[in-house]
């Protein structure tokens, strides 16, 4: 029997309870950095070796991160539905916790990239990337994330997803970084869409069809899987 398609979009908030800080919720400032300085072309051009270790970090910091409930639950969700994770994480955890389709819209931490060829991506197995690392080109490596103000690949594979969707579900995310953001508006008013978050993303509610689970990812996520899985 064919299976439901759902379509379930994440952002920080998800990785949070696995003790990965989010962006707005920590004052505008990532690990204490201006997001501009070490997530922008313009940050990476001032101040390589800062971009490059404040990503060392994250990597080194993702290395002690595990998987959470609302990771796993959304695993237990494929028993019965066809899912998709579309994520702006560029952290691993829906891979550790055994997701089998996720698009990463903004990178990954894991990988670096040519800056010779944009096509050319490395796995780092959670090493580090040092001034002097070169691709096969010889250009110097950088982390493969998505910047502000860079284009954003994998958008078209997303919409297309989303546009399958039958049951859409957003989790942990402030919905305020386009184009990610925007793919909620490809999700017709004939779907259930859920929204899993403790505060009011900044999604106009007037959707119709739209359930707000006030909640943690973790309870939020277990409540709804609970209720999809009868
Ligand atoms: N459970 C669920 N949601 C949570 C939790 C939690 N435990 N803690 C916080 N949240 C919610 C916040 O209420 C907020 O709505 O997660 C959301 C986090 O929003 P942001 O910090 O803006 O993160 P995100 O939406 O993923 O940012 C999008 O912006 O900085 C860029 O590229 C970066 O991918 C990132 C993008």
């Amino acid at each position: 029997m064919r299976k439901k398609k759902i379509v379930v979009l994440t952002g920080a908030g998800i990785s949070a309870e696995s003790g990965l800080s989010t962006f707005r919720d920590s004052g505008g400032l990532w690990e204490g950095h201006n997001v501009m300085d070490v997530a922008s072309p313009e940050g990476w051009r001032r101040n390589r070796k800062l971009v490059l270790e404040f990503y060392n970090q994250r990597r080194r910091q993702l290395r002690n991160a595990v998987p959470n409930a609302a990771h796993t639950e959304l695993v237990r969700l494929e028993e019965k539905y066809d899912v998709t994770v579309i994520t702006q994480n560029v952290d691993d955890l829906h891979e550790r916790a055994g997701s089998s389709s996720i698009i990463h819209l903004h990178g990954e931490l894991n990988k670096s990239q040519s800056t010779a060829d944009p096509d050319l991506i490395y796995d780092l197995e959670g090493e580090d990337i040092s001034i002097g690392d070169k691709c096969e080109l010889g250009s110097q490596l950088r982390p493969f994330i998505v910047w502000f103000g860079e284009l954003v690949p994998k958008m078209e594979e997303a919409v297309m997803e989303t546009l399958k969707a039958e049951i859409f579900i957003v989790i942990g995310t402030s919905l305020v970084v386009y184009p990610a953001a925007g793919l909620v508006a490809y999700t017709g008013n004939e779907i259930p869409r859920y929204l899993i978050d403790p505060s009011e993303p900044e999604l106009n509610l007037s959707y119709s069809n739209l359930t707000h689970i006030k909640s943690k990812a973790t309870s939020g996520t277990k409540e709804l899987v609970d209720r999809l899985m009868k």
